[in-house]
């Protein structure tokens, strides 16, 4: 009798601490809604997430992260937390993308640029001289044609969130100034790991080199490369400026993050869960490219102070590069297709 007495009581236990901690167990994923001490509604779920990205803490996009976080907190009522790894912390974007199919981590901030290489679509959004500025490319994410893109990733247990723009690509050069595409002849040019970029300077004469962005200082630095594709952003927090002299403000490409999360753990969300993290993710991408673009003429000045010669090229220079592209990819992809047919009016 005394034995039933302590079972009874320990089952009993056990069940108040279930329900003190489990959020009503709806959530599995291994970081979405781990247990908290300090539940905050009776009832919802509280959540421990983590994301990861590549860029240093001074990068749009880490800032662009924290703004996702602080949204997330004060949207959920302190329900979601958000630990953030930047920097590659986690490993190169192939294994932050692992690690989100496996559900380790919960959120990525990935660079189209890779995808690209994952998924064949994700390459329009390199089409040469797309968008006049950051402002329209921003204004593109609200497109079908850029939800579509993103839809392709439910195929690999992934929800494609929004996307997050960093500033549009230029060229630096170590030593020399080019002035015209003919002067790129035989460079050799970091470009990264993509096929649409790779192709794009082959088309203009370069030599790419696969380069990722945490080796590039050093390459250039000891003369492996003579020069970059980059941001105006990345120049600046890797402090390319020490290493080159010129900087070609082409605004050639467009730089688009895609926010991504676990596709099985979003889906298990309850509604008003999935259109906070919705709504998060579009302040934070509202704010990366509100301020971003406010920060192009501080950015030129930064460069221009720090010693470097910063100059436009005209996109004129790029019609047959852009006409090249269109002809090789479009045919290829019904939505790089879309893509080209929206965007090139
Ligand atoms: C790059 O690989 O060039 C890059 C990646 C992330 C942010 C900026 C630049």
């Amino acid at each position: 009798m005394r034995k039933f007495k302590r079972l009874s009581l320990t089952l009993i236990s056990a069940a108040m601490v279930l329900t003190a901690c489990g959020g009503g167990g709806s959530q599995e994923s291994s970081n979405a809604a781990t247990p908290a001490a300090n539940q905050t509604e009776v009832n919802k779920p509280t959540y421990n997430f983590k994301l990861a990205h590549i860029t240093p803490t001074d990068h749009m996009w880490h800032l662009a992260a924290e703004k996702f976080k602080s949204e997330l907190e004060s949207r959920s009522g302190g329900r979601m937390k958000m630990e953030i790894y930047p920097n590659s912390q986690l490993g190169k974007e192939a294994d932050m993308v692992q690690q989100i199919e496996a559900g380790s981590v919960d959120f990525g901030l990935i660079t189209a640029a890779y995808l690209s290489s994952r998924e064949p679509s994700f390459t329009a959004w390199f089409a040469p001289y797309a968008f006049k500025d950051l402002q329209s490319a921003n204004d593109a994410r609200s497109t079908e044609v850029a939800k579509k893109i993103l839809g392709t990733l439910d195929s690999q247990g992934l929800k494609g969130l929004d996307y997050l723009f960093a500033g549009q690509r230029v060229m630096l050069f170590k030593n020399r100034e080019v002035l015209k595409p003919e002067d790129m002849n035989g460079l050799k040019f970091r470009v990264t790991p993509s096929p649409p970029l790779q192709d794009f300077y082959k088309s203009l004469g370069a030599s790419p080199e696969s380069i990722a962005l945490p080796e590039v200082y050093a390459a250039v630095q000891t003369g492996v490369i003579d020069g970059m594709d980059m941001d105006l952003d990345a120049a600046i927090t890797n402090k390319y400026h020490e290493v080159t002299k010129f900087a070609a403000v082409t605004n050639h490409m467009v730089w688009p993050a895609i926010a991504m999360m676990n596709k099985a753990s979003y889906e298990k969300m309850p509604d008003e869960d999935k259109k906070i993290i919705d709504d998060s993710i579009k302040a934070a991408a509202e704010f990366a490219v509100s301020t971003r673009a406010a920060q192009e003429e501080e950015f030129r000045k930064e460069l221009s102070d720090k010693g470097m010669k910063v100059y436009d090229m005209d996109v004129a220079l790029f019609e047959s590069h852009i006409k090249q592209f269109d002809e090789k990819y479009g045919p290829t992809n019904p939505l790089i297709q879309e893509f080209i047919d929206t965007f090139r009016k």
